[in-house]
């Protein structure tokens, strides 16, 4: 599913759609070049589970939990995994846990992934510097019937 959003805002706004089906042990990667918008995305996904902390980027903690909403979010930033070191930070205790996973830069660790995920492109507009384009790419079951869940509440 492709979706063009004007600015931040709609970004988020999609974002707190999808929060509102998501459930425990839920995966999402977010793709695109700095600043395209992941934390931004990711901003709003927390606003719709609930949790009203200003959610910052987690570049140099690599991940920041959540526990204030209807599930916790587990926010990871591997940017600084670009040369290894994944396979340290536990991540497959936050996939199994209570909790929703937003990974930025996931492609940076794809052998710590497990098989099925929604991955979310955001890409940039040369254009328009508020516009950009929102590819969601389903991996598996769960994920595709997710997205039909959302389509729906996007009409
Ligand atoms: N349509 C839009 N969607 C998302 N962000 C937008 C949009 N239009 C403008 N912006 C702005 O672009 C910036 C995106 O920054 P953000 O930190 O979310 O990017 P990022 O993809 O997480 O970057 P990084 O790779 O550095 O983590 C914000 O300042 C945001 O307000
Ligand atoms: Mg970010």
């Amino acid at each position: 599913m492709k979706l063009v959003v004007k600015n931040a805002l709609e970004t988020q706004l999609l974002a707190e759609k999808l929060a509102k089906r998501l459930k425990p042990q839920d995966l999402i990667l977010l793709t695109g070049d700095l600043g395209a918008g992941k934390t931004t995305f990711t901003k709003g996904l927390a606003y719709g589970l609930g949790i009203m902390h200003n959610v910052k980027s987690p570049t140099f903690t690599l991940i920041r939990e959540y526990h204030q909403g209807r599930l916790p979010l587990y926010h990871m930033d591997v940017y600084r995994l670009e040369n290894g070191g994944a396979e340290d930070l536990g991540l497959e205790e936050y996939f199994n846990g209570d909790g929703v996973s937003v990974v930025e830069w996931a492609q940076f660790i794809p052998s710590e992934l497990p098989s099925t995920y929604l991955e979310i492109t955001i890409v940039k507009d040369n254009a328009n510097d508020e516009r950009r384009t929102l590819i969601l790419e389903p991996k598996g079951d769960r994920y595709e019937r997710l997205i039909e869940e959302l389509k729906q509440d996007i009409v």
